[in-house]
């Protein structure tokens, strides 16, 4: 099986993959810091019910792919780094979690979930994605959930660091840009990082796709 590459053209963008490969080891610690229920609050009560399949794409360490079968549902957890993969497998050996080496936009290894998933998480991931690459993303996105699939996405705001390819990109223009590809927006808020940087802030996007 090929790895997806980190680059231009595959939406992960020039020393993205390069940086979380090298930094694996205190990446994870930082984010399994971190709890499900407290970074993601403000979807909690927008979660399908329990049994869902639900992706969580640039899953990372898998934090939020465990907790979400914890919850009881099937989990594709997506993540293209094979050192963050291999420290999530370690740590999260649940068999209701399902890994896959994959990027955004294409996500060609979910062909066979189209129109099937109940959710889409990305948390803390759409940053990452150059302008060009957005819309065939939410293309991609809406393509998979399932009618009246649900689409959960995190934005950090603030400066973006010089060791990797970030974006501070508006909410409303990924707002915007949702509603163009047929998603409904259910929910808008804003908080500070959990991480307690002061800088750094973070929007909650959480959209529905149509049902005919
Ligand atoms: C800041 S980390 C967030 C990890 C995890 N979702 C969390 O909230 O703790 C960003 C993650 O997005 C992944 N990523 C970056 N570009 C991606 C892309 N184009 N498609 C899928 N995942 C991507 C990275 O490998 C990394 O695991």
């Amino acid at each position: 099986m090929t790895e997806p590459n980190g680059g231009p053209g595959d939406g992960t963008g020039p020393g993205v993959q390069p940086y979380y490969a090298r930094n694996a080891t205190a990446l994870a610690d930082r984010y399994e810091s971190l709890r499900f229920e407290t970074v993601h609050q403000d979807i909690l009560t927008l979660l399908p019910p329990a049994p869902a399949r639900i992706a969580d794409i640039g899953a990372g360490t898998g934090r939020d792919a465990a907790a979400l079968a914890a919850r009881g549902h099937t989990v594709l957890a997506v993540e293209p780094v094979p050192e963050l993969r291999a420290d999530a497998q370690r740590r999260h050996p649940s068999p209701a979690i399902h890994w896959l080496a994959d990027a955004l936009p294409a996500l060609p290894r979910l062909d066979g979930e189209t129109g099937r998933l109940d959710a889409i998480l990305l948390s803390a991931v759409w940053m990452h994605l150059e302008e060009p690459a957005r819309p065939p993303a939410m293309r991609r996105l809406h393509a998979l959930l399932a009618p009246g699939g649900r689409l959960f996405l995190t934005l950090r705001h603030g400066p973006p660091p010089p060791d990797r390819t970030m974006y501070d990109i508006p909410a409303h223009e990924t707002v915007a840009l949702a509603v163009r590809h047929g998603l409904r927006p259910l929910r808008h808020s804003h908080g500070a990082d959990h991480l307690g940087r002061d800088d750094i802030h973070w929007s909650t996007l959480s959209f529905e796709k149509d049902r005919p």
